[in-house]
């Protein structure tokens, strides 16, 4: 494939023709950072919903789901610090009049330098070659050395600059690295200036300050202000989690990257009750759990990686990233946080509740700690749909355009098609759908010769083609092809169900993950 921007603009069509992924009102040429999901969209993002549904509440005895109402309480956000605190810096190019979040100019400033030291690190690694020791070249090389220091004074700088709400500093910093518009190369920028994410509406009739009512920028509070009813209703002891998956709103500064960054979006996420003092223990524990859930699905071990937060949020003691090499590059898909009491008791002072846990071992009560899953649903489903993307060459000399969704996200799990449209193979078909349909999601297709609906499927990541002809009539067997390998097998119609089961199974993906 020609390059990785290439791939996304493929990734970004391919979503268009078959029915992944369109932009939203489109007839109007549509919103800005807004999508809808399209047929087969809405069916890929539900079976990612449901792994990790499954995976975090099913399989944990001791976490139970919900599902908030989006509008909450306006204090709700006054006592999670998003009216204070939920800004992201920005500043506008004089001359191009575009807008940027400065922390992101300088993030991506210093990634160019870490690309540096990489390519040092390969080039190497490729003189040396079995005899090569990475970190000894990372501790000895001095324009490793003094890349590596330009990085730490880079990031300590903003660091200390965001601490102290230094937002001039902010500016320097970005003068001073000499940063120019990513899109005309200039330099001309206004001061930083910090600007709240959250969308505000009005609630009914009331007008004014009185009825202003904010989207909810996470799914989180909705789980914090229902800890007490959840954890008395469900006679909760601690540890326990409480799992969530619900649309979140955020007014991005600059929203691009397809569904990578929207202003409308979805979050699955879970909050871990946890004992004060073992919130160290827990957080590596789901670091862990997570990076494997993520594995067990096979888009490539050298896929992710994590990235520990250098400003930390202001709930958090303790912080990272899973990031998943997306077609732009290696990005966050996935934070996992760990919160201290700060959510619960800012409830407890803003709401005069007391939220606690009586902890009967130990006889004594107190606001239990939080560590935090956080997964975007739509950039699970990037990653999934952009590394499943796939052109490949055939040995024929043809090309095909295949999908490789891991079998047990695919949208369809099996195309039934009869090999002709009459001598009862229509008919024959049917009743092989039919019988299928209650357990997978089957797709019928008797138009256009066979190849160019094998093609059809591949291009949607459909797992298994079944083509009924005319020896099915006579002995109750099918060809069954293979999306990946494109091999095909006679079996008999009896032994369907348990082939496509054993491919297809989500049991599998969750035992993996475990
Ligand atoms: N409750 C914690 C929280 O919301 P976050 O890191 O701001 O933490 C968690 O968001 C996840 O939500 C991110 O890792 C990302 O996958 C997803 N996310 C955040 N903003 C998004 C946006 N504008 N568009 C799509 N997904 C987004």
């Amino acid at each position: 494939m020609a390059n990785q921007d290439d791939k996304l603009k493929k990734v970004i069509s391919h979503s268009k023709e078959y029915g992944f992924v369109f932009p939203s009102s489109e007839i109007y040429d549509g919103l800005s950072a807004a999508y809808d999901y399209g047929q087969l969209g809405v069916e890929l993002k539900n079976n990612i919903k449901k792994y990790w549904w499954d995976a975090m509440v099913k399989m944990h005895e001791n976490i139970v789901g919900i599902d908030a109402a989006i509008f909450m309480h306006p204090t709700t956000w006054k006592a999670s610090g998003h009216v204070d605190a939920f800004n992201d810096p920005l500043i506008d190019n004089k001359d191009s009049k575009k807008r940027y979040r400065a922390d992101v100019l300088i993030e991506e400033h210093v990634e160019k330098i870490k690309i540096k030291i990489d390519k040092e690190i390969e080039k190497a690694a490729k003189r040396f070659g079995d005899a090569f020791d990475e970190e000894q070249f990372r501790s000895t090389n001095p324009n490793v050395l003094r890349r590596q220091q330009q990085i730490d004074e880079i990031n300590n700088t903003f660091k200390t600059a965001m601490e102290q709400e230094d937002l001039a500093a902010v500016k320097q910093l970005i003068d001073d690295l000499g940063i120019a518009d990513p899109d005309t190369g200039s330099k001309n920028w206004t001061e930083v200036r910090q600007f709240n994410l959250m969308f505000k509406t009005e609630l009914g009739a009331v007008s004014g300050d009185a009825g202003i009512i904010y989207l909810r920028p996470e799914t989180a509070q909705g789980i914090f202000v229902n800890y007490l009813n959840v954890q008395k209703s469900g006679r909760m002891k601690l540890p326990f989690g409480i799992a969530q998956i619900g649309k979140a709103f955020r007014n991005e500064i600059i929203a691009r990257q397809f569904i990578f960054r929207m202003r409308e979006f979805e979050q699955m996420e879970m909050q871990f009750f946890i004992k004060p003092g073992t919130q160290g223990e827990w957080y590596d524990y789901w670091k862990q759990y997570r990076i494997k859930w993520h594995k067990a699905l096979g888009l490539g071990e050298d896929q992710y990686r994590f990235h520990d937060h250098i400003k930390l949020a202001h709930y958090a003691d303790a912080a990272c990233d899973i990031e998943f090499n997306f077609p732009m590059g290696f990005r966050e898909l996935e934070g996992i946080h760990s919160r201290t009491d700060f959510d619960l008791s800012s409830h407890e002072e803003f709401s005069g509740k007391k939220l606690r846990y009586f902890d009967p071992e130990s006889n004594e009560s107190y606001v239990p700690y939080v560590v935090e899953t956080s997964i975007g649903l739509d950039r699970m489903f990037l990653a999934v749909l952009s590394n499943a993307y796939n052109e490949e060459q055939l040995e024929d000399g043809s090309e095909r355009v295949v999908m490789n969704i891991p079998p047990a996200l695919a949208p369809v799990k099996a195309a039934v098609l009869p090999l002709v449209k009459k001598d009862g193979l229509p008919e024959k078909a049917r009743e092989i759908m039919e019988d299928l349909k209650y357990d997978f999601n089957v797709f019928y297709e008797e138009k256009d010769a066979i190849g160019r609906r094998y093609r059809r499927q591949d291009a949607i990541g459909t797992p298994f083609c079944i083509t009924v002809d005319h020896e099915t009539l006579e002995t109750n067997t099918v060809t069954i092809r293979e999306r990946d390998t494109m091999t095909q097998e006679r079996v008999a119609i009896s032994d369907l169900h348990s082939i496509i089961s054993h491919r297809v199974s989500m049991r599998s993906l969750l035992e993996k993950a475990k």
